[in-house]
């Protein structure tokens, strides 16, 4: 149904008639974004892909816009991998006659990205019409649409006594497949009619975790079939739908309502006001990067709501607003929330990157069965998961559940950045000491000492590239699960007053011996033991040892550059973005910048494909948006997190642009600012934490950092912010792939062995 598109084909248009609703309007595959303000997304037609419509939500409950589906936070329907989001017809989705039949008034759509809010504008003969459709940012449960009809003055006498009569339909689709809604119930609300409907799911994920469905309840407000306006004057019309598991609260929210809409514009900007990253001098780059952040932040909770927050699920593939279906990832969690979404959203939003290690915490239990399952200790994290965080890959693909193991790694990697950048004691305490010790047990009961090399060897495995399975000693498992080992040996000492961990010099010494494939002889990393060279891969993997994990090597990046799928999803080249820069090689990483996301921006809403065009494959990809972020923040900005310090490295200016600002950077409590202009740059504090005072070094000069102070970023760096020591704790070496040498020696310790054998 798509059809080919080649970048050219964007502006053409193309006459078609979009779905059931028989529209006349001129409609093309990716329409042309005529707004040129950076945080604005207009157009005069709509995508005739549906699923590069944009998206509206506020972590509760999300919709894409004009669909007929509304999402809520962990709301899945179906048992083990069948497990997906459960639809609830969309009882907001609100469409304007004349934009769905009439063509002589060309309605413009817009998605501001400031405000949180989709607008449909309707420049008519006698009135004017605008449509805001919303995701409530304080009354979270939600959806709201606000027509505002504005008549005209009008020359023609004969018509002043006519009201202006507005056609509106309310499109929710058919009855939900995954829900079993009973009869909706009328009633009123002052002098509102409103309908209420509540349901339960099918099936339940697993009879263990989750022996019950799980209940839901939409209220909304009755929708006419046409609006009337009085000739002189104008008026707001404001319709709600409220969705909650709870049916009281559905109904509590749909009272509320006091200046509404700017309540909830309010709410986005306390949240741009808090950080923000900004682009000088490109107008194409501003948008993707205001996008990307809008997309993100409708998928996290609201901060400060009417009713306080229910638990929270995770950030899955494709966001809230999406995953009904398998292409769509079904809403489920992977490596992608740690690996490719967590890092960015940790430096601006630390206390949404606390969320999502949350979700962690809270599905651990089941963690820790999983591991004894398949024999093995700790907590073992399942590939996907959903609402009850046992394992939901979906029944294609058994062999990622049973080999991508490197899940608990990425989660103790993403929980050593958050210690890193926040010191949250806290954190440790609720959670955090038992989740890292516990991945480390994991990850030392997946270990087995080889004899004849002296090191362990972690087998049955399958790295990020999923063309290879079953293989021993990926090398990027191997390191996140070394990385895992030697946090739980730091954390054990952060947290020995209150956590007791049984032997932390243990885990240290697997993550020194942990076997790590590398070839002398061509100096790169073979991605696992025994692969051969010149296999093509699916994406980035060995090349994620360079950035996030480690220090980068020049043959890694041009070898696997070679070998990767040109169809694999779009994070890869922001990765491989990351590695050149570090190298020096500007020109080359320029080039992998634009690769990472020409392709798979999509327009005119800058929703993301998974796959580049013409292929799609996962829309709207957060994964991929999380990798340009990073390309952006460690790739140009130069930022490196480490377990004592914050490294600025080589910061410098992403192409064809002239300025670029990293606002509210929170490292250790500050609050920080980087800003990035073609002659120099500057960093900026407007807080520091009076518990963790910061030094600046720029390798010869110390600045004691204080609010205030800015410093230009002299010279050639490295430049480094470092506070006092946490604790009498003393960072790991993170060294892995030595031969085992403690407590006496391997060689001796192998005799020994072999003297038992013997004996
Ligand atoms: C108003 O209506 C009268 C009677 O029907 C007609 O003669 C006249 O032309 C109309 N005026 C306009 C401006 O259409
Ligand atoms: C508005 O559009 C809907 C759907 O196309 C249609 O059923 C309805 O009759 C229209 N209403 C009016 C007043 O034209
Ligand atoms: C539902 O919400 C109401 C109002 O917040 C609360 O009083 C009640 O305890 C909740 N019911 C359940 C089952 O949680
Ligand atoms: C951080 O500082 C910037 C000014 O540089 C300010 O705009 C922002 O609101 C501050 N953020 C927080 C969370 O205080
Ligand atoms: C030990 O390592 C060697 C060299 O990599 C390998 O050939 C051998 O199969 C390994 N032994 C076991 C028991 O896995
Ligand atoms: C995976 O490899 C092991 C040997 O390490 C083998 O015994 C097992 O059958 C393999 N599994 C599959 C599904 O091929
Ligand atoms: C970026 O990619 C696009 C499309 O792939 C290409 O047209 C453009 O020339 C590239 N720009 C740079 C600077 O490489």
């Amino acid at each position: 149904m798509l059809g080919l598109l080649a970048v050219a084909a964007i502006a053409a248009v193309v006459l078609t008639t979009r779905g059931a609703t028989h529209s006349t309007e001129e409609i093309v595959e990716e329409a042309e974004d005529v707004s040129d303000d950076p945080h604005i997304f207009s157009t005069h037609s709509l995508p005739t892909e549906a699923r590069f419509m944009p998206s509206i939500g506020n972590g509760h409950i999300a919709t894409n816009i004009f669909s007929d589906t509304v999402y809520l936070n962990g709301l899945y329907n179906g048992r083990k991998g069948e497990s997906h989001r459960a639809r609830i017809p969309a009882w907001a989705n609100i469409r304007l006659n004349s934009t769905l039949t009439h063509r002589p008034f060309a309605p413009i759509y817009s998605l501001n990205t400031r405000d949180g809010v989709f607008k449909v504008t309707v420049d008519r003969e006698r009135s004017m019409v605008t449509q805001r459709i919303y995701a409530h940012r304080f009354y979270t449960r939600a959806i709201v649409n606000q027509i505002e009809v504005y008549s005209k003055p009008y020359a023609d006498p004969n018509l002043t006594h006519h009201d202006i009569w507005i056609a509106i339909t309310l499109m929710p689709g058919p009855t939900s497949e995954d829900i079993v809604f009973e009869t909706p119930i009328p009633e009123k609300l002052d002098e509102r009619m409103i309908w209420s409907a509540c349901g339960k799911t099918k099936e339940s994920e697993d009879l263990v975790y989750q022996p019950l469905p799980v209940e839901v309840c939409a209220y909304w407000t009755s929708v006419p079939d046409h609006l009337v306006v009085p000739q002189h004057g104008g008026r707001v019309f404001t319709f709600a739908m409220t969705v909650d598991n709870n049916k009281t609260k559905a109904r509590q929210e749909l009272e509320e309502g006091e200046a509404l809409y700017q309540k909830h514009v309010r709410e986005w900007h306390k949240l741009y006001d808090q950080s923000s990253m900004t682009i000088e001098g490109n107008l194409k780059l501003s948008k993707i990067i205001n996008g990307i952040w809008y997309y993100f932040l409708s998928s996290l909770p609201s901060e400060s709501t009417n009713q306080p927050p229910e638990r929270f699920f995770g950030l899955s593939p494709t966001g809230l607003a999406r995953g009904g279906t398998f292409e769509d990832y079904e809403g489920h969690n992977f490596w992608d929330t740690e690996i490719w979404m967590f890092p960015s959203i940790l430096l601006l939003y630390p206390q949404y990157a606390q969320k999502l290690l949350q979700y962690r915490l809270d599905t651990a239990y089941v963690a820790s069965q999983l591991a004894k399952t398949t024999g093995h200790k700790g907590y073992r994290y399942p590939w996907e998961s959903a609402y009850t965080g046992i394992e939901v890959t979906q029944p294609c693909c058994p062999d990622v559940a049973e080999y991508e193991q490197h899940i608990s790694g990425c989660i103790a990697f993403a929980a050593r950045q958050y210690l890193a950048t926040t010191r949250n004691e806290d954190w440790l305490k609720h959670g955090g000491c038992s989740l890292v010790t516990h991945i480390a047990d994991f990850w030392a009961s997946r270990a087995v000492i080889n004899y004849t090399t002296g090191l362990y060897d972690i087998g049955n495995v399958m790295g990020p590239d999923e063309d290879h399975r079953n293989i021993t000693n990926s090398v990027f498992t191997n390191v996140v699960a070394g990385y895992s080992l030697y946090l739980a040996q730091y954390v054990a000492c952060l947290c020995k007053s209150y956590f007791l961990a049984k032997d932390p010099e243990s885990w240290a010494d697997i993550a020194w011996s942990l076997a790590l494939p590398y070839d002398e002889e061509l100096d790169y990393h073979p991605q696992f033991s025994g692969y051969s060279r010149g296999e093509q891969i699916k994406q980035a993997d060995a090349v994620l040892l360079g950035f996030p994990l480690q220090s980068t090597r020049a043959n890694d990046l041009s070898y696997y550059e070679g070998v990767t799928r040109g169809s694999g999803p779009a994070m890869t080249w922001s990765m491989h973005t990351v590695g050149h820069l570090q190298l020096g090689d500007t020109g080359q990483a320029n080039a992998m910048f634009n690769k990472s996301y020409e392709d798979y921006v999509r327009e005119p809403f800058k929703v993301w494909s998974e796959l580049r065009r013409p292929k799609i494959g996962a829309a709207n990809f957060f994964t991929g948006m999380g990798g340009f972020l990073q390309a952006l923040v460690f790739g140009y900005g130069g930022i490196r997190i480490h377990l004592d310090h914050l490294l600025i490295d080589k910061p410098q200016l992403p192409p064809d642009t002239s300025g670029f600002t990293i606002r509210g950077l929170k490292y250790l409590g500050a609050n920080l600012t980087l800003d990035i202009q073609e002659t120099q740059s500057t960093l900026s504090v407007a807080a520091v934490d009076d518990n963790w005072p910061l030094t600046y070094h720029d390798g010869r000069n110390q600045i004691r950092l204080a609010a205030g102070v800015s410093i230009t970023l002299a010279g050639e760096g490295p430049f480094t912010i470092k506070s006092v020591p946490w604790k009498d704790c003393k960072v790991p070496v993170d060294v892995i792939g030595k031969p085992y040498l403690r407590p006496t020696g391997f060689v001796m310790w192998k005799q020994q062995q072999q003297e038992k054998g013997s004996k």
